[in-house]
This record gives structure tokens, C-alpha cells and sequence, in this order.
């Protein structure tokens, strides 16, 4: 299971992480760079988590004109990160100009390609936020992030991030090769954390349901006992696969 595990590294002080990525040792191996420690330590932050066998997942979360997301992708590339991420919302010229980027692997050091991820609709959104926001959208958000699978499916991205309340839908649509990667985890007997995250389920659940990734922040990098926290998620995913074998 600690191959499904990616822990989001949002923490504005390096030592932190430094710290954190030390204490966890061997039970995480894929950690999360997104827009906080990216925009704070550059790709310094990334070398140093390659340096110690760790696999990454670049959450940029790209969404600009298509030359510009692409060549984008040709720097995350080059540092030989694991998963990249861009807005599917931005359409499908600027995903299949990303994905022809992934292929051409330009600025690749190793000769294997990352896979790159669609955003769907981010998992902070509820029903009445998306209504709030897209008022002229005729799509429910759970129509949206379908419609939003299948143009990232049908551009040749590799997969989608989504909320674990989608999984099943989105598996039906876009089949057993496609990556679904899901934030919005709060593990079981954690209530509701008072945060953002609208669309959430547990570990076990999200796993149950076909969950290629977990992706997990706050409650593990906030937690008292981090490596506790860690242990505990990877034991509920381990529990949701039993239920399903
Ligand atoms: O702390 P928490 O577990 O909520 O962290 C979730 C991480 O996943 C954050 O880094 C957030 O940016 C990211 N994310 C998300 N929803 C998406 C895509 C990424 O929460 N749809």
C-alpha cells in the first residue's frame, strides 16, 4: 500500500520537510510538491527529495495557453519527477500539447517519461460552490468531472486527479488503465478536520473504490505523531484492499 501513498509536502519551512521526509523513512516513498513548497524552494526541494529515493508527484497544477503548458512540462521533465499535473479545464489543445511534450521527453535524464494527470474539478469544491461559480454550466459537478475525464482520456493524459467520491463513475467511463489519483482523504474517527476540503471519504473507502493514489496532507504532516499518522492511513488502505480481495 505505501506504493499508493503520496504525502503532500505543503510546509513553507524546508528544515520542516527535511525533517519530516527524514522521520518517515522507508513507509513513504512518494511525496507531493505543489504550489507552497515549490513557490518557496524551487526545484532545489526536488533534488533533494530524488537524492533520497523518493518518487514525486509535481502538483503545479498547469493551466495557461498551450505552447505555455507545454513547455512547462518540458522543465518538470527535466527534473525527472514522477507525475505532472494541469488543469483539464484548459482544454484540449493545451492537454494534447502537454501530452506531446511528456512523449517527446525532452530534457529527460533517465529515458522514462512521467505520467501526466488532468484536474478535474478540485475537491475543495461542493455542489453549491460549483453552482456559485459555473451558474452557466448546465453539468452537475459530478457530470463536470466526468466531462473532464474523458477530455483529459481522450487528449492521451495518463489519468485524472479527482475526488474519492468519483472513482467508481469515472472508472466506468475511462477503464481499468486509467490513473486515479484522489486527494480530499481524512482518515476514519478523524471527524470532519475544520479545513478546506468539501469532498472527502477515508483511506479504506477511497481504496475500496479503485483509487490508484492517495494523496494525504494535513493529516499526516500536521499530525502530533506524523509517523503514527502515516502508519495509521497506510493500516485503513490496507483494511479497504482486504474488503475488496
Ligand atoms: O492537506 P490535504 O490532505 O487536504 O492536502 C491535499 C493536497 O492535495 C493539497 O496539496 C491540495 O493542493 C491537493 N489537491 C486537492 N484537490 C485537488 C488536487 C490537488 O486537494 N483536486
Amino acid at each position: 500500500m505505501k506504493e499508493k501513498l503520496i504525502v503532500s509536502l505543503d510546509m513553507t519551512d524546508s528544515s520542516e520537510i527535511k525533517a519530516l521526509v527524514d522521520n518517515l523513512g522507508d513507509r513513504v516513498i512518494y511525496y507531493k510538491i505543489g504550489a507552497i513548497p515549490f513557490t518557496f524552494f524551487g526545484p532545489e526541494i526536488v533534488t533533494y527529495l530524488k537524492k533520497h529515493g523518493k518518487r514525486i508527484m509535481f502538483d503545479l497544477k498547469y493551466h495557461d495557453i498551450p505552447n505555455t503548458v507545454a513547455r512547462a512540462c518540458d522543465g518538470a521533465i527535466s527534473m525527472d519527477v514522477d507525475l505532472i499535473t494541469i488543469h483539464a479545464s484548459g482544454g484540449f489543445s493545451m492537454l494534447e500539447e502537454a501530452v506531446k511534450a511528456v512523449l517527446s521527453g525532452i530534457g529527460r535524464q533517465d529515458g522514462e517519461r512521467p505520467k501526466l494527470l488532468g484536474i478535474t474539478v478540485l475537491t475543495s469544491i461542493d455542489e453549491a460552490y460549483f453552482k456559485d461559480l459555473f451558474g452557466n454550466v448546465e453539468r452537475s459537478l459530478a457530470e463536470q468531472v466526468l466531462f473532464l475525464a474523458q477530455l483529459a482520456r481522450s487528449a492521451g493524459l495518463d489519468g485524472v486527479v479527482a475526488s474519492p467520491q468519483e472513482i467508481v463513475p469515472i472508472r466506468q467511463c475511462c477503464g481499468d488503465d486509467f490513473l486515479i489519483v484522489t486527494p480530499g482523504i481524512r482518515p476514519a474517527g478523524s471527524g470532519v478536520m475544520d479545513d478546506d476540503q468539501a469532498r472527502i471519504t477515508t483511506p479504506g473507502q477511497a481504496i475500496k473504490a479503485g483509487a490508484d493514489y492517495l494523496v494525504v496532507g494535513r493529516p499526516i504532516v500536521k499530525a502530533a505523531d506524523p509517523i503514527a499518522a502515516a502508519e495509521a492511513i497506510l493500516k485503513e488502505m490496507e483494511d479497504g484492499y482486504r474488503e475488496t480481495a
